[in-house]
């Protein structure tokens, strides 16, 4: 992400991405495709070595039934892992994977609160029992028009929120970020103000769809990823995906989130995928899905139209982008 008052001293060039700088300095996602020969791509091992990966656990008894899946080539796991926007740990792509090892995963409250009949502070084991994980292939579009396919580990959303009872009053979810700078040594600068934070309207939190991802390949989440819980909206934005959550209220006004926050022309709180809605500095309409050559053309709802356009009937997509 990028915007655009922050003096140049502030920004690292990583962070919108162009195609030229992401090319030439990610060496280790490219796959090299030879267009005219119409020869497959060839997957190149890039020139940086991997930084350590932490150790992460795998996760069994997954249930593995293929719903919402798609069987388009998934992002190797390197670069899932190594390609991230983590501002907690730094505005670089390469800082979260590098930074991320002093984030505490457990033990992990979460302080469930606002108009819920069962608030409270849960451990998150308590929250997400392991014979609830499921596996999700999602396609992942970033504001910055590149993407990711990812296969999730998580539960769907609406099952967390049924066990905690929101009652009437209860029309959006806002979610936060931890905020410890010993943890999250980028929080000592303030590109965003502390805690990241996300929203959701209630019947998007209820879509089943909407993952509250505890791993990814497999896997728990590697701290870089959002561990130990993220949020997964496959048809929004890649940013609307708050990670590592303690808190979750349940709101009765549109809550504001980040982005929005800090740049409220350019970042909305909706942030469907919408190729018609270009970000005023870039277009919308196509993106690079990474480890691929050549742009594909967006999809409206990132091709989750069928599971979602219900819920935006009626609406100026425009508007409300
Ligand atoms: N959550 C927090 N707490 N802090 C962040 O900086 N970045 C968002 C989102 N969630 C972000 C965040 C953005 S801009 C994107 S594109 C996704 O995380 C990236 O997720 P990934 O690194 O797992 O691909």
């Amino acid at each position: 992400m990028l915007f655009k008052f922050l003096k140049s001293s502030h920004v690292k060039s990583g962070e919108i991405t162009p195609e030229n700088i992401y090319l030439g300095r990610r060496e280790f996602i490219q796959d090299t495709a030879r267009i005219g020969a119409g020869v497959a791509a060839v997957a190149t091992l890039g020139l940086t070595p991997s930084p350590a990966q932490a150790e992460v656990r795998a996760l069994d008894n997954i249930i593995r039934d293929g719903a919402f899946g798609t069987d388009e080539k998934q992002t190797s796991y390197r670069a899932v892992t190594e390609y991230n926007n983590f501002y907690e740990f730094g505005t670089d792509k390469s800082d979260p994977a590098r930074n991320a090892h002093s984030l505490r995963p457990r033990p992990w409250t979460v302080k469930i609160d606002g108009h819920v009949d069962n608030p409270g502070d849960y451990d998150i084991d308590d929250l997400i029992k392991p014979h609830m994980l499921q596996e999700r292939v999602y396609r992942m579009r970033c504001v910055e028009a590149w993407s990711m396919v990812i296969p999730w580990v998580g539960i769907p959303l609406a099952q967390i929120i049924k066990k905690l009872g929101p009652t009437s009053q209860a029309k959006y979810v806002r979610f936060e970020t931890l905020v410890d700078q010993k943890q999250m040594p980028g929080q000592s600068r303030r590109v965003i103000k502390w805690p990241y934070a996300e929203g959701l309207r209630m019947d998007e939190a209820m879509n089943p769809l909407t993952l509250m991802a505890v791993g990814l390949y497999g896997k728990e989440l590697p701290n870089q990823n959002g561990a130990p819980m993220r949020l997964v909206v496959p048809w929004k934005y890649g940013f609307k995906g708050i990670k590592s959550i303690v808190r979750i209220s349940f709101v009765d006004r549109m809550p504001s989130n980040s982005w929005k926050r800090l740049a409220p022309h350019e970042y909305g709180f909706y942030a469907n995928v919408n190729p018609e809605v270009d970000h005023p500095r870039w277009t919308q309409a196509n993106e690079r899905r990474i480890g691929e050559f050549r742009r594909r053309k967006t999809l409206m709802f990132n091709g989750y139209s069928e599971e979602v356009a219900h819920m935006y009937s009626g609406m100026n997509l425009k508007k409300y982008f």
